[in-house]
């Protein structure tokens, strides 16, 4: 495979997503020899650091976070070998001056090391920067292709906080870089068990004749998360679980699931598929989801003491196309719940009869799990026989282990790669996210009326949640108010 070599060009390095996903993911292509050894890291941000400060606070959340590690891994170079491509510039992403001095450094680091003039931005800052930093790019012609040099920007969500300002965004973007030069990352489709429903559905011939209404009697994508929204506060408090979490991850999650075959694995055909998809599910209304907030959220940092945010939510989806007709679709996700699992639930209609002593209703459902995450498999539920005498049925897991004992690649590392080809198939689309902001926004925008609960309305989340501020289940007559 080409190794591609170019100027990785970060805005807000100083921030988490760069230490924690960023840089270690480029460390690890580094590490495997995917990218080219004369690739350049410049970070851009508004604290004042120098080369040796900006390196020394990355070197920790490399040898936490990087899959392979400085020195340890054989074929890894040492920290202090791969932090000399590393280079920081301080400056206000609104100061001209940020810009005329990124110009400058980027051709002093061409002269050094010879490394192309191929740029790949990756906007790291809060969303509300993007425009700025955008219009300053163009201001120095940075956001141009020049004769066989590129220029690529990659755009972390959130896209816009709903139908209105994603389509803000969308026209900055358009305004500055062709559709081939934009890159939108939703890491959920990095993850390398969220690539494989591609291969288990399109790669397999026993999968497709089931995979519809007929067989198929409902699908949850379900995120459950462990962790609290951390530091993250400010961000999250206006944001809340919808628009982190279904809009984005869990919408994507479904299209794959749900999407008809493309004709090829290439970008155009994939987002063909998803869209048509998307314009297929029906309007979400007010009985169909229910929201929550855990415990404890209100004391968090940056939360505001009397926030309504939700913290978890589940929605369930109607696709309006013939092959999913009457099936149910759910989303699920949330933060602070008893432990940390993302899988796809695919189960099957009850059989039509049974011919054995145990009744039908007892008899269980085959079911599909695909685990995204944390231990990567695919399990088939299946009803057996148990040995002996008589005829006595109980259920059994055929079971693939998707890594072999080797950590599997960080979502942002082959997402990293694919910009550096100029590969688009594993980003969302603009249209998509329109798409995905117009089914949510009647759920997000138009004021849900909160109402507070002393306990779970229902069973599926009291096993997770021991306590939570609220919750507003989907029947809107459950609601039993303080
Ligand atoms: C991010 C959200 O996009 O995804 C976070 O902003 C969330 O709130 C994270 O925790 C989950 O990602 P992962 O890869 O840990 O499942």
């Amino acid at each position: 495979q080409e190794k591609p070599s170019c100027m990785i060009i970060i805005f807000g390095a100083s921030g988490d997503l760069t230490n924690r996903k960023v840089i270690p993911g480029i460390h690890s292509l580094n590490c495997e020899s995917r990218i080219g050894t004369n690739t350049q890291i410049i970070g851009v941000a508004r604290t004042k650091m120098t080369n040796e400060e900006f390196r020394d606070s990355l070197e920790e959340s490399v040898k936490n976070y990087s899959r392979l590690k400085p020195g340890k891994t054989t074929y890894c170079e040492p920290w202090d070998s791969f932090a000399k491509k590393i280079t920081y510039l301080y400056g206000d992403y609104d100061d001209p001056k940020t810009y005329q001095n990124l110009v400058q450094h980027l051709l002093d680091l061409n002269q050094k090391f010879k490394t192309p003039l191929n740029y790949l931005f990756y906007c790291a800052t809060p969303p509300q920067l993007y425009p700025i930093i955008l219009r300053h790019l163009a201001q120095f012609k940075l956001n141009q292709n020049r004769d066989s040099f590129w220029s690529r920007i990659i755009i972390e969500k959130p896209f816009g906080s709903n139908l209105e300002t994603a389509i803000e965004l969308h026209k900055v973007v358009n305004s500055i870089f062709t559709h081939s030069q934009v890159f939108y990352i939703d890491h959920y489709l990095g993850k390398e068990t969220v690539q494989s429903i591609l291969t288990f559905r399109f790669a397999n011939t026993i999968f497709e004749p089931i995979w519809n209404r007929n067989y198929i009697e409902s699908v949850h994508v379900n995120v459950m998360e462990s962790v609290d929204v951390g530091g993250r506060g400010n961000y999250y408090d206006k944001s809340g679980v919808i628009r982190d979490m279904l809009v984005n991850h869990l919408l994507q999650l479904l299209c794959l699931i749900a999407m008809e075959p493309p004709p090829r694995y290439t970008s155009d055909y994939l987002r063909r598929e998803k869209i048509k998809l998307l314009q297929s599910i029906k309007p979400i209304s007010c009985s169909n989801f229910a929201i929550g907030q855990y415990h404890g959220y209100r004391s968090e940092q940056k939360i505001s003491k009397d926030s309504n945010t939700p913290t978890y939510a589940d929605v369930d989806l109607e696709i309006d196309n013939w092959r999913w007709q009457g099936v149910r679709f759910r989303l699920s996700s949330g933060k602070k719940l008893a432990k940390k699992e993302t899988e796809i639930v695919l189960t099957f209609k009850q059989p039509p009869f049974s011919m054995f002593s145990t009744s039908l209703e007892s008899v269980c459902k085959n079911q599909l799990r695909i685990v995204i995450q944390p231990d990567e498999r695919i399990e088939l539920k299946m009803l057996s026989k148990i040995p002996g005498a008589g005829m006595k049925t109980q259920p059994m897991k055929l079971t693939y282990l998707y890594s072999q004992g080797e950590p599997l690649p960080d979502a942002y590392e082959r997402l990293l790669l694919d910009v550096m080809l100029g590969d688009s198939s594993l980003f969302t689309s603009a249209e998509e996210q329109r798409l995905s902001w117009k089914l949510f926004d009647s759920i997000t925008d138009h004021g849900i009326p909160i109402q507070y609960v002393s306990t779970l309305g229902t069973n599926s989340l009291s096993s997770l949640v021991s306590q939570v501020n609220y919750l507003l289940p989907r029947k809107t007559d459950d609601i039993r108010v303080l």
